[in-house]
């Protein structure tokens, strides 16, 4: 093995690159501080995000974020837990961004449940579920705030199993919950681990009794003690034990209790995720080869565009997952998708949303790279092969509003900016053939409030909606170019042009789509558009 193999491997078998997923509320951000605070990255875990006293997740990079008090981009933070790195992705938390979280979602290798224990599983997290199931990515699961009344935790586990169809492995078990809530017991290292209220801000000492029938136990918590060893026998009766196999087809969870906002609970997460979590993995590409990550050649996949993160860098960067070997400041890389050798000195990485620049990066690190134009979503570097990584799909929008500007001397900053925010994916903008319309299509309707404020914040254009009868759009291909051009000349008043000049059919209602896709068999009408 080569050195530089070496060196990769050594890096992969220390990381871990994973997302949270949860409905709003349940926690995420809470604990994305906590998981900071351990990883002591933040002096102080509170510098995230608090709503009360106005200050805002460093995650949180604009102002509509700040606005809305949501986290429309995603940011990437990385810090050092035990011997191990983790890299955390933030999932945008608004159920209108389900594309981007797809995306974001594609470059991660395990995820991190949040479930609000006095409320149970809720809407946002049967869908991401759904989503993390295209790739059966392993789930860990933190049933959390046990500082509050909670529901029973044994009806909390069957919920997950029932409506989420994936079994549940306790590894912590409660103690009371609300104000009687005492800590929790660890199923594999049969220990008490015991809970201090007010110590959020900080890594609690651990406070902690060894084995379950230890007399110790009934002189600190008395009756619960007993009660504590019944429910530990029902549990150790009734539900599974951890199956590292199970874990890693997606098929089971193991399940931490505890509290974010009191930081407790959230590092027996961590040593869990750091022990079973998988190291960063290969990915598959378009020539029928799975890339692994040990591979000593460099590649990666871009999976998110963000324009001008920071107002005063007014730039775009474009995030890459390293798939494969080893970044190093100044390296050259080939952009596949324009057979173009380019080389890059400036990646950066992003902690808790401080920008550093970065010498060297390995496999399941996110690197960003400054953009001008010319890399989209879903982009392959290589150290110099053809191929592509697959599954990073835009989808059809399902929304769609003709926008108009109030000057209209602008246009064409108009048409950069829609250009720009689609490279992002966030919304896509299509050009009509026949007209000088534009037409822009999102997922939820949020992003058309987006879309209309960023113009006016990054590129000073005034733009408003009309409303206009769409009701879907594809993607056309045919194999037959005679066919796609008489399909081009016929259909020209119902074709427009995307951002990345991709030939796109406007339908005005489903019934228009199902008489068209009969009438031209040749032509393929895409739902999704592989980028
Ligand atoms: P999200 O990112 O998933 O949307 O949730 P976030 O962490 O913002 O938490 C939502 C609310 O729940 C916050 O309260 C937060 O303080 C609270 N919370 C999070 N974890 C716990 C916990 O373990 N126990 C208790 N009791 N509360 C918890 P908020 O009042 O809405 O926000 P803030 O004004 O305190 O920021």
């Amino acid at each position: 093995m080569s050195e530089l193999a070496k060196e990769v491997a050594a890096e992969v078998a220390k990381r871990r690159t994973f997302a949270i997923i949860s409905h709003p509320d349940a926690g995420k951000t809470t604990i994305t501080e906590k998981v900071l605070l351990h990883g002591q990255k933040l002096q102080k875990a509170g510098t995230v995000k608090g709503k009360k006293s106005g200050q805002h997740a460093k995650s949180d990079w604009m102002e509509m974020e700040k606005e809305r008090g949501i986290s429309v981009t995603t940011s990437v933070m990385q810090f050092p837990y035990h011997d191990e790195l983790v890299n955390l992705l933030d999932t945008p938390g608004h159920e209108d961004f389900s594309e981007d979280t797809y995306r974001t979602l594609t470059a991660v290798d395990s995820c991190l449940m949040v479930i609000d224990s006095a409320k149970g599983v809720e809407t946002r997290t049967i869908k991401l579920m759904d989503v993390t199931r295209l790739r059966d990515t392993p789930i860990l699961t933190f049933m959390n705030k046990v500082d509050r009344d909670t529901r029973d935790p044994f009806e909390l586990l069957d919920e997950v199993e029932n409506v989420l169809k994936i079994m549940c492995a306790p590894i912590t078990w409660p103690i009371g919950s609300g104000k009687n809530f005492k800590g929790v017991y660890h199923l594999i290292r049969d220990e008490t681990i015991f809970y201090k209220s007010g110590q959020g801000h900080r890594i609690q000492e651990v406070d902690i009794i060894k084995g379950l029938d230890n007399p110790e136990l009934d002189k600190r918590i008395g009756v619960w003690a007993d009660e504590l060893r019944e429910q530990i026998d029902l549990v150790r009766g009734a539900s599974n034990e951890f199956d590292q196999e199970m874990f890693m087809a997606g098929e089971l969870t193991p399940v931490f209790f505890g509290t974010a906002l009191g930081n407790f609970g959230v590092d027996h997460m961590l040593d869990g995720l750091v022990e079973w979590a998988p190291t960063p993995l290969g990915r598959e590409t378009d020539k029928a080869q799975t890339v692994s990550a040990d591979s000593p050649d460099f590649s990666g996949f871009v999976f998110k565009i963000q324009a001008n993160m920071d107002p005063k860098h007014r730039d775009r960067v474009a995030f890459m997952r390293i798939v494969s070997g080893k970044y190093e400041k100044g390296m050259k890389m080939k952009h596949v998708r324009l057979g173009k050798d380019v080389r890059i000195a400036d990646a950066l990485t992003f902690l808790a949303g401080d920008r550093a620049h970065v010498d060297e990066a390995f496999p399941g690190d996110i690197i960003g790279l400054h953009n001008h134009g010319t890399i989209q979503i879903g982009d392959t570097f290589t150290a110099g092969d053809d191929f592509k990584f697959a599954g990073i799909p835009n989808f059809a929008p399902e929304l769609f509003r003709r926008i108009r500007l109030k000057d209209p001397l602008k246009q064409k900053q108009l048409l950069k900016g829609l250009v720009q925010l689609s490279e992002e994916g966030a919304v896509q903008v299509f050009r009509p053939l026949i007209s000088n319309d534009l037409i822009v299509g999102a997922v939820g309707v949020l992003q058309f409030d987006v879309v209309v404020h960023r113009l006016k914040s990054e590129y000073n254009v005034d733009a408003i909606y009309e409303n206009i009868q769409v009701a879907t759009a594809r993607w056309v291909y045919s194999s037959d170019s005679k066919k796609l051009d008489e399909f081009r000349r016929k259909a020209e008043h119902n074709l427009a042009l995307d951002g990345g000049d991709n030939l796109t059919y406007i339908a005005p209602t489903m019934a228009n789509l199902s008489l068209t896709q009969e009438r031209y068999p040749d032509i393929e009408f895409e739902h999704t558009r592989e980028h």
